[in-house]
């Protein structure tokens, strides 16, 4: 069914109160491309979970969440698992089979919000892991013609919060199936971050993919806010990729500050961390702020509009530039 003039506060992590000309479901190809025939004259906007969005006006056209379900093992070895899974899946439901399975690989990505389809287009990352790191291949729709492409993993070209599909072909294709390889006897990646000190707190020497994922849970719970109690769209900004001589001017100022290698002789700085430095963690400006446990994270305290979290990291944008001479990018998708 087709509704006319409707909320989307309900269907976008921030809570944002824009509306949508018209909105539709759909649970399968069939049903997509019935409702781009339809209206085909008019603008249209897939969403999943709306935890990776920012929605600074009206949408005047159809807006469409995917509702495709479904996971089937459709390769079972000795040792692996490939799993095919409906673009519409909750992503951390997901997830939770997959440890009830000892299905190892995503462990490290628990509690990510959001849609299964969309977590290959920005290569959804967390505690050491990317999606690309178990990704097989996925299909995906061509709107255009209407054909269904397999996408392998080199034709996603992944990159740091990045993908074929938020660039080149964004707009062109409706990810429906996504296809991961699962470990069954999975060696677990406690490498990253917390999660070593996490587990010893917890009293565990021998973790298991389960107790990986209740450290990255308790992790992230500690810090980053749960939508459905303040909204916000996870990490606004990406952490800056730089040339090493701006890395090294960073460092010879602030000695502390955390940087990391990354490919081809680059740095990755810490955007949180250059946030908070410049003061704005914890900052309200009007109903939305900067959160006071995690400087990367904006959030609206309640009525604030797209257009208001959007000059806020704008203002943030312009300040990082002058104190640190270093560019900000958005993470989050901007409509
Ligand atoms: P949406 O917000 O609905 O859509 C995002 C973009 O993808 C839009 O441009 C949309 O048009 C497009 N899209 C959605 N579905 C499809 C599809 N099937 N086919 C084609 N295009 C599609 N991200 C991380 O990487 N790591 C994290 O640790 C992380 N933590 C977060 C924590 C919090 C509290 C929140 C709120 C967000 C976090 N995120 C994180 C961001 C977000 O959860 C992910 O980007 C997630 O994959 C978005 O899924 P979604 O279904 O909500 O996408
Ligand atoms: N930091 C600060 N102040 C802050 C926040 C961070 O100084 O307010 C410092 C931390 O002390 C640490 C460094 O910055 O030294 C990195 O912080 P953290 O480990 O919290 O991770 P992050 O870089 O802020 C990234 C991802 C998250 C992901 C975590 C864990 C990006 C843009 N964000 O955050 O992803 O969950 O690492 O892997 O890469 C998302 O994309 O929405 C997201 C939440």
């Amino acid at each position: 069914m087709v509704e006319k003039n409707s909320s989307l506060k309900s269907y976008n992590t921030f809570g944002i109160d824009a509306k949508a000309a018209y909105f539709s479901r759909f649970s399968n190809s069939k049903e997509l491309a019935t409702l781009l025939q339809e209206f085909k004259n008019h603008p249209f906007l897939i969403i999943g979970g709306g935890s990776n969005l920012l929605l600074t006006k009206d949408f005047d056209g159809i807006v469409l969440k995917n509702e495709i379900s479904g996971k089937n093992i459709i390769e079972d070895t000795a040792d692996t698992v490939l799993v095919k899974i409906g673009a519409g899946e909750n992503w951390h439901e997901f997830v939770l089979w997959t440890i009830e399975n000892n299905f190892g690989g995503v462990e490290n990505l628990s509690l990510i919000p959001g849609s299964v389809g969309a977590s290959p287009m920005q290569n959804i990352g967390a505690y050491g892991v990317e999606i690309k790191d178990v990704f097989d291949h996925l299909y995906a729709y061509h709107i255009e013609t209407g054909e269904t492409h397999r996408f392998s993993l080199e034709e996603c070209q992944f990159g740091y919060r990045e993908s074929v599909f938020k660039h080149s072909f964004r707009n062109q294709y409706v990810i429906t199936e996504v296809c991961l390889k699962l470990e069954k006897n999975r060696k677990v990646n406690t490498t990253y971050g917390a999660i070593e000190q996490e587990l010893q707190r917890m009293g565990i020497s021998s973790p298991t993919i389960r107790d990986v994922s209740n450290a990255v849970i308790a992790i992230r719970q500690s810090k980053l806010p749960n939508p459905s109690e303040l909204g916000n769209a996870g990490s606004f900004f990406k952490n800056p990729v730089v040339d090493a001589a701006i890395a090294d001017a960073v460092l010879e100022k602030f000695p502390t500050a955390p940087i990391y290698p990354a490919e081809n002789g680059k740095k990755k700085l810490a955007a949180g961390w250059l946030i908070e430095q410049a003061g704005w963690k914890g900052k309200t400006v009007g109903c939305c702020g900067v959160h006071k446990l995690q400087a990367l994270v904006l959030v609206n305290y309640g009525g604030s509009t797209g257009n208001q979290i959007y000059g806020l990291s704008s203002a943030i944008i312009a300040d990082i530039q002058e104190k640190f001479g270093v560019t900000l990018e958005r993470e989050v998708n901007i409509l």
